[in-house]
């Protein structure tokens, strides 16, 4: 969940290390912290707050050192505090390690550790680890046994980094079920949990399995394998992603930076071959069942996915919420999971392929990140290539999926004999003006959906409703404005209003209605009842719709005419903004909300 960070060079590292875990913030900043070593022996500096906070307490850059690791922590074990912060040290201080994810033995361990004499200084699983390595290193004398030792006990999920005074010039580095790369540069080498923490430095990676673990120095590196100590040779992949897109390039937030991407976040999915499409396309025409899965903004995509296939394939597929999958998982060889994830790593979503291969299905995904576990495990991948999404909260990954289910859908419609040629070259028609459409909206549109959220910013409880398609829709938008606005926001089909929730309409409640085009016909008058309803009850109503309707909203957003399949993305692009402004409004963390983390890698 957090971040990891280390480096190891022929120069003094303290701008390396710092900007290193700076770049991964957004993966988690409840505290930080750096260690390196220094005449001898290990400095730690680590405190509560964000980087710059407990720079500017704790020096985190005043630092000669070659080698050191850097932590961002997202808590699963023990508050929030300064002692619980990452790096943790061992008894005599002679390791120090920081680590991401969930250590499931650690009661256990401790329990041990504390009888043979160790005292622990924080609530964490992590500082077992630190521990550890010292216990075996007693027995040991060795650096590198110890650590294989260490990590022969551990359980659970870990991406790990520590150094020793007993081999200053390495970093040890291991990882199981969370990401841990290596960064292979010219003057130094790096260890990160994603390519953020060097992609400054350099573009050259070495991503390690499950099991395996890494030694690096400023001039070399090795990977090996816990279970036997066998070096294992890897390839060096280069990473495709420019630095500067992850910088935020003029916009006060990467939210609004990202939300502007989404013209070209939707060229880049359209580029995508369509011999990749059409060859996931036929796994699933040759399927009996068909589940999507994803989990938060992924599982409403999925959700979205669900409609689309319905419509334009007549195939019906099972939409899973990436965190139930197991409780109803019923693979076999004749089905597929597709499973949805901007970062590749979420824990839910990756168990979830798991459980569904060891049952024999076959599996696909679409991802953002290039090889990321999720891209690495499933049969078939499709790479969306959105670049790098910095904000927590999801948007450009999110509609470039949308983007690619809305391909999926059609070529398989087409392969099923639903949907004609005819049919299939008026929705790839709309689909290639859809960034053109976005692009309109976000210079048209913007100042009207600022002023409306800095307007309305006092309202705590808000209903989202859409139905049909606008349903995934009104439940996404929701999320969005929940993450970053800490308001009170429920998402619900149009037509469930009336079986009990309709109870809430007050003065203290404002609702966003998704409205159709009027084209739609039925989907649109039935939207509209909702409204009437709501209205009648004296609530106050926000129409984001495409035909104008005077007198039945008390205030409209108006949204430039498009196609049926791509309408309900331009609405969801509307109700990016609204959450963005009326977070602004607010002055919340927008890109790093409270409480939530970029890539969520534990259960
Ligand atoms: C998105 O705004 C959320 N922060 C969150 O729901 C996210 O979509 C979810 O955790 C899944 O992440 P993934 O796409 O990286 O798998
Ligand atoms: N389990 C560790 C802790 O609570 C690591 C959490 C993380 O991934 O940041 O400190």
């Amino acid at each position: 969940m957090c971040g990891i960070s280390g480096v190891a060079s022929f120069h003094p590292i303290h701008d390396r290390l710092y900007e290193g875990v700076h770049q991964l913030e957004y993966r988690g900043y409840d505290s930080c912290g750096v260690a390196f070593v220094e005449n001898r022996h290990i400095e730690v500096r680590k405190d509560v707050g964000t980087v710059d906070e407990v720079d500017s307490r704790a020096n985190l850059r005043n630092l000669e050192a070659h080698v050191g690791i850097a932590h961002t922590r997202w808590a699963t074990h023990g508050k929030v505090t300064r002692e619980n912060a990452h790096p943790h040290v061992s008894c005599d201080g002679a390791f120090a390690v920081v680590h991401n994810g969930i250590i499931a033995n650690y009661r256990a361990l401790r329990e041990r550790l504390q009888q043979a004499g160790h005292r622990f200084r924080s609530e964490t699983d992590t500082e077992t680890i630190a521990h550890l390595v010292e216990d075996h290193f007693r027995r040991t004398g060795n650096v590198e046994a110890a650590w294989v030792a260490t990590l022969r006990e551990l359980e659970g999920s870990y991406a790990l980094a520590m150094i020793s005074v007993h081999d200053s010039d390495r970093i040890y580095c291991a990882r199981q079920e969370s990401p841990l790369i290596i960064g292979v540069g010219t003057d130094a080498n790096y260890v990160g949990s994603d390519f953020n923490a060097f992609i400054e430095y350099t573009k050259n990676a070495v991503i390690l399995d499950d099991g395996e673990y890494g030694i690096v120095s400023k001039d070399s590196y090795a990977i090996k394998r816990v279970r036997d100590g066998e070096v294992v040779e890897k390839p060096v992949m280069v990473i495709p992603w420019d630095s500067e897109l992850s910088r935020k390039g003029g916009y006060p937030h990467f939210m609004l930076k990202e939300i502007h991407e989404q013209p070209q976040a939707a060229r880049a999915a359209l580029a995508i071959e369509n011999s990749a499409i059409l060859a996931l396309v036929q796994a699933m025409a040759e399927a009996r069942r068909i589940y999507l899965i994803g989990v938060g903004t992924t599982y409403y995509v999925a959700l979205y996915g669900q409609y689309l296939f319905a419509e334009l394939a007549d195939v019906d597929v099972l939409p899973v919420s990436s965190d139930e999958f197991r409780y109803l998982d019923k693979s076999d060889p004749n089905t597929v999971v597709l499973a949805i994830s901007q970062s590749g790593e979420t824990y839910d979503t990756l168990m979830s392929l798991r459980h569904a291969k060891e049952r024999g299905a076959k599996t696909a995904a679409i991802v953002n990140v290039v090889g990321s576990s999720i891209a690495r495990l499933v049969d078939h991948v499709l790479l969306q290539g959105s670049g790098p999404e910095v904000c927590v909260v999801s948007t450009k990954a999110a509609l470039a999926q949308m983007v690619l289910l809305t391909r999926l859908a059609i070529e398989l419609g087409v392969v099923r004999g639903k949907l004609s040629r005819g049919s299939q070259e008026a929705a790839c028609d709309a689909l290639h003006r859809l960034p053109g459409e976005i692009e309109t909206l976000l210079n048209e549109r913007s100042g009207l959906i600022r002023a409306a959220a800095y307007r309305h910013a006092h309202m705590h409880n808000w209903l989202f409703l859409g139905r049909g398609i606008y349903y995934p829709i009104a439940l996404e938008s929701a999320l969005k404005m929940k993450e970053v606005t800490y308001l009170h926001v429920e998402g619900m089909p149009g037509g469930f209003l009336k079986h009990g929730t309709l109870s809430l309409v007050d003065e203290n409640l404002y609702t966003l209605v998704f409205v159709p085009p009027r084209e739609s016909g039925e989907l649109y008058t039935l939207t509209v009842s909702c409204v009437e309803e709501v209205r009648a009850r004296g609530g106050f109503v926000i129409g984001f719709a495409f035909d104008p309707a005077p007198g039945l909203f008390d205030e409209i957003i108006l949204f430039p005419p498009a196609h049926a399949i791509t309408a309900p993305l331009l609405p969801l692009v509307g109700a990016q903004l609204l959450a963005y402004f009326t977070a602004t409004a607010l002055k919340r963390n927008v890109d790093k909300p409270r409480s939530l983390a970029k890539s969520v890698t534990v259960a």
